[in-house]
């Protein structure tokens, strides 16, 4: 049994990252069960990897935060073989002033980035202990590092996904399955059209393509990696968010976080 070998649940596979970790995981000969709530996106997925000859991609419509979707994504891997992977990739942004946001909207952002990831790891990872070995890829951010002014919740929920995912990490530590938090900074994808829909965006110079984060993240989960940050700047970035008092962090951010991602700044109320 090796880490390469095995059905891998990927949610989110419907486009950005999520599209891109299915694709590059079925080119590599494990087949993927694909989530998403977008049905003919994950068909698309699906028929590009049967015109490839590449390994198949199940497609699994379905809302991650709906109750019991651990349960019939578990019964559906094991009907497919049984989970050696599962990627929690499946996440979204609002953008704008927290008091401006729509309440339900900031409560669905905790919903799917942290609760789904939980639900799924419970539903999941017993099995993967049961197989003897398994990888688990939380997607997080380098949101994670810092506060994120701006968009307040979407920070918190990615500070979350690598806190849960270092501690489980060491918790399964001896049973062959390994947790990595996988933490980009800004990836080309259409995260951005749904957090601050029509609001003008530059495309940072230092922002990696979809391709890249993916293939960034499954060789550190290859690896067994706890922590992946894809980029020196990134990496410097996270490094200074550790040694820096939290009040000068706090400052930087407010500052600076929204022009890192591209905008020049936010229309108050800009959400989705
Ligand atoms: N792009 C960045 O700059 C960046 C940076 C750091 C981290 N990330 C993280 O990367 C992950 C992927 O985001 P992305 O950038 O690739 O954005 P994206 O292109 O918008 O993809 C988000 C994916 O999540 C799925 N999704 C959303 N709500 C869902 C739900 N309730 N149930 C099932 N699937 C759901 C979407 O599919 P459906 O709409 O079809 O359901 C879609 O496939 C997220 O966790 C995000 O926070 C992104």
């Amino acid at each position: 049994m090796t880490t390469t070998s095995g059905l891998a649940i990927v949610t989110g596979s419907s486009s950005g990252i999520g599209a891109e970790l299915a694709r590059q995981l079925s080119a590599r000969g494990q087949p993927v069960l694909a989530i998403g709530r977008r049905a003919h996106r994950l068909e698309e997925l699906s028929a590009q990897a049967r015109a490839a000859s590449h390994a198949p991609i199940h497609p699994l419509e379905l809302d991650v935060t709906a109750e019991g979707a651990g349960v019939l994504v578990r019964d559906r891997a094991r009907e497919l073989g049984g989970a050696a992977w599962l990627v929690n990739n499946a996440g979204t942004t609002r953008f704008g002033p927290f008091l401006e946001g729509d309440p339900a909207e900031q409560a669905m952002l905790v919903r799917l980035n942290c609760e789904s990831v939980v639900a799924l790891c419970a539903a999941i990872v017993p099995d993967l202990v049961a197989r003897g070995g398994g990888r688990v890829l939380n997607v997080a951010s380098l949101a994670a590092f810092q506060p994120t002014p701006g968009h307040a919740v979407y920070g918190a929920t990615k500070a979350f996904v690598l806190s849960f995912s270092e501690s489980l990490s060491v918790e399964l530590d001896g049973t062959g399955v390994t947790v990595t938090a996988l933490c980009p900074g800004p990836v080309t994808t259409e995260i951005f059209d749904a957090g601050a829909p029509g609001v003008p965006r530059k495309k940072p110079p230092f922002e990696i393509s979809a391709e890249e984060c993916a293939a960034y993240g499954i060789a550190a989960a290859d690896r067994g990696d706890v922590v992946a940050i894809p980029t020196a700047l990134s990496k410097a970035t996270a490094q200074l968010a550790r040694v820096l008092p939290r009040a000068a962090i706090r400052r930087l951010s407010s500052r600076i976080g929204l022009s890192f991602l591209g905008y020049g700044g936010l229309p108050r109320g800009a959400r989705g």
